[in-house]
């Protein structure tokens, strides 16, 4: 939500900004706008809608050669997407730039000081306020970094601000307070983003700052200290290599980065499972920092999360009581410390979160923390704040996911899940060591399953090619499936702005199936047969929909004949245990919104009023 990077070196900064803002789009795309420094002030420009249009102007007229300056693209919070609430905001004279993450609580108080003491305030952000504290800061003589650290302390709610001081021209300064921050660290140049994608292409070297730092970066060096101007102490902010390199930030040769990135998910689950067992199937989990003593001890699981990580979640509860009969709860993070949830010692709560900046989630974890309970963050995002604030990660090895809608991120949050509980049974003896190896076995096979259905996409491609008009579409579901049908409806509302609902098949004679009329376009994901009357149920389920005119697109797996009277559309699934279908059910659901969203001429990477890594309440 808001990306933002800072430059200072040698290249051209305007070239490095704007390219940095590229690839930090997808964080937000209502306005962006850019910051230089140059002969002793600052030059500018902003402007409303995607960076496109501020391209556009810079090739129009091109701000003057700088190697120091900064960059915003903006999700918009205070203010419409205007040019005038465009960052970078600037300080009463025009001295200090400023832009900004997040959103500060107390602005309107801070805004009212300052209009009584004559400022005039040129847009409705709150980040403009910031702009003229820290330039107000700045007029007894202190330096940029002064200044950030004295209104720092004035500030109250999330905030990432970086800035520059048209009169500094060798400095960039930055603050955080529960809002991303990363720091590059070059040769002969350093910088500041939101996301490491944004200095990817010059160094792979980061730094991860910790709560309510102040970073200062010049040419050649780089400094940390609290608020109060005092020295960070040594841990609280960590250096590491980012494990990935420039092409995982690019396209690749296709369309979209999602359509790339559910082509990638093979890969991903490869990744996501390597060194996590030993050549016996036994589970491994090196990097988990909590005791076996203590996940013995576990009582209770909550998991947490928002959105595409809530689903991820919901399957985790399925496979998780199977297999270690740990009672489990799921929760959407926003809920959760809202309802006063029983936490105790003995509880363990699981944070799933691609971005690991989601700031519901982190709130989540904060107030389970504060009752005593054991955090356990699933993350995607190496440096970010849940896993850092968390007692234990499991890294998921997706590699960047810059489509706003998650995909490869699902993938391994679900093999997270998985390994997790498998982990969890072998640790407790709630299985035995060959049914844990054989569940591992076949998660194995799953970039293999996955990849075949990648492989079949066109079958998709032209079910979305047909439906091209559809304007309501519902998805169906039992047991893990029905997680999977709020994910392919989820997916379908993010990108192709239709009706979309996903349902417990059991539930629609309660009420949902009056929805149906002719020609709906109903999504029907068949669980594997033989287990618990569960697919016999679903094909009734299939036939009642169809009786009252439905469209029915089946997913079902190889070999599943009974199903094939009620189908007008079958997807065949490869053949895999109930438990793991979600990893095979989703793709096809996947592929059909990317494909319906393309054909209707929407924005794949960048749906409409979204922004990846939600870091606001
Ligand atoms: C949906 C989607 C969102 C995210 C949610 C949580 O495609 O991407 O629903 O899943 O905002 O984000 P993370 O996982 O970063 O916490």
């Amino acid at each position: 939500m808001c990306g933002i990077v800072g430059y200072v070196g040698s290249k051209q900064a305007e070239a490095v900004v704007v390219e940095g803002l590229r690839r930090l789009e997808y964080r937000g795309y209502d306005s962006a706008g850019i910051a230089l420094v140059h002969d002793g002030e600052l030059v500018w420009d902003k402007r409303a809608g995607k960076l496109a249009n501020l391209d556009k102007a810079l090739a129009e007229d091109a701000l003057p050669a700088s190697s120091t300056g900064i960059g915003h693209t903006r999700w918009a919070t205070h203010g419409a997407p205007t040019d005038r609430n465009a960052h970078p905001h600037l300080g009463a004279t025009g001295r200090v730039a400023l832009v900004h993450n997040g959103i500060i609580e107390n602005f309107a108080v801070l805004r009212d000081e300052l209009v009584a003491q004559g400022h005039e305030m040129l847009s409705e952000t709150d980040t403009e306020v910031a702009a003229h504290l820290v330039e107000c800061a700045l007029e007894d003589g202190t330096t940029l970094t002064e200044a950030m650290q004295a209104v720092c302390g004035r500030l109250a709610g999330a905030f990432t601000l970086v800035a520059v001081d048209g009169r500094d021209p060798d400095r960039v300064v930055a603050a955080r307070r529960n809002s991303p921050l990363v720091v590059g660290i070059g040769d002969g140049e350093n910088f500041i983003a939101s996301d490491v994608a944004a200095f990817i292409e010059h160094t792979r070297d980061a730094l991860e700052l910790g709560q309510d730092q102040v970073v200062t970066i010049t040419r050649d060096d780089v400094t940390v200290t609290d608020f109060e101007g005092r020295p960070a102490q040594a841990g609280s902010y960590r250096p590491y290599h980012v494990d990935w390199d420039l092409s995982a930030a690019e396209k690749g040769g296709f369309d979209w980065f999602m359509r790339k990135e559910i082509h990638e998910q093979p890969g991903a689950i490869t990744d996501s499972m390597l060194g996590r067992h030993d050549a016996a199937g036994a589970l491994q989990l090196d990097e988990l920092r909590i005791t076996e003593e203590e996940l013995r001890n576990v009582d209770k699981i909550i998991l947490v999360g928002c959105g595409t990580a809530n689903y991820a979640g919901m399957v985790a509860k399925y496979a998780i009581e199977h297999w270690t009969r740990i009672p489990c709860e799921v929760e959407l993070a926003h809920e959760f410390r809202y309802r006063d949830p029983i936490l105790t010692r003995d509880t363990l709560v699981v944070a799933i979160s691609q971005s690991g900046e989601t700031a519901d989630t982190l709130m989540a974890i904060r107030h389970a923390r504060e009752q005593r309970s054991k955090v356990l963050a699933i993350c995607n995002t190496n440096g970010s704040t849940i896993p850092r604030e968390s007692d234990a990660v499991i890294y998921t090895h997706a590699g960047p996911e810059i489509g706003v809608a998650s995909t490869k991120g699902f993938m391994t949050q679900l093999v997270a899940c998985y390994l997790l509980g498998l982990y969890l049974a072998q640790v407790r003896g709630t299985k035995y060591g060959d049914e844990i190896a054989q569940v591992v076995r076949e998660l194995e096979q799953m970039p293999l399953h996955v990849q075949r259905l990648l492989d079949a996409a066109e079958q998709v491609n032209q079910l979305a090619r047909e439906l091209f008009s559809a304007r309501s579409v519902l998805f169906l579901g039992r047991h893990t499936g029905f997680p999977i049908a709020l994910e392919g409806a989820l997916k379908l509302k993010e990108l192709a702005y239709i009706h979309a609902e996903g349902f417990a098949a059991g539930e629609l004679k309660h009420g949902p199936i009056a929805l149906v009329e002719d020609r709906l376009p109903v999504f029907c994901i068949v669980p594997p047969q033989g287990r618990d009357h569960l697919h016999d149920k679903m094909v009734s389920g299939i036939q009642e929909v169809r009786a009252r005119g439905a469209r029915t697109i089946v997913l079902a797996e190889e070999g599943d004949e009974e199903v094939t009277p009620y189908a007008d559309d079958l997807i065949r699934l490869p053949r895999v245990p109930t438990l793991l279908q979600p990893m095979v059910a989703v793709v096809p659901l996947q592929l059909f919104a990317c494909e319906l969203a393309t054909r209707m001429g929407n924005d794949v990477d960048q749906p409409r009023n979204l922004a990846k890594s939600v870091t606001v309440e």
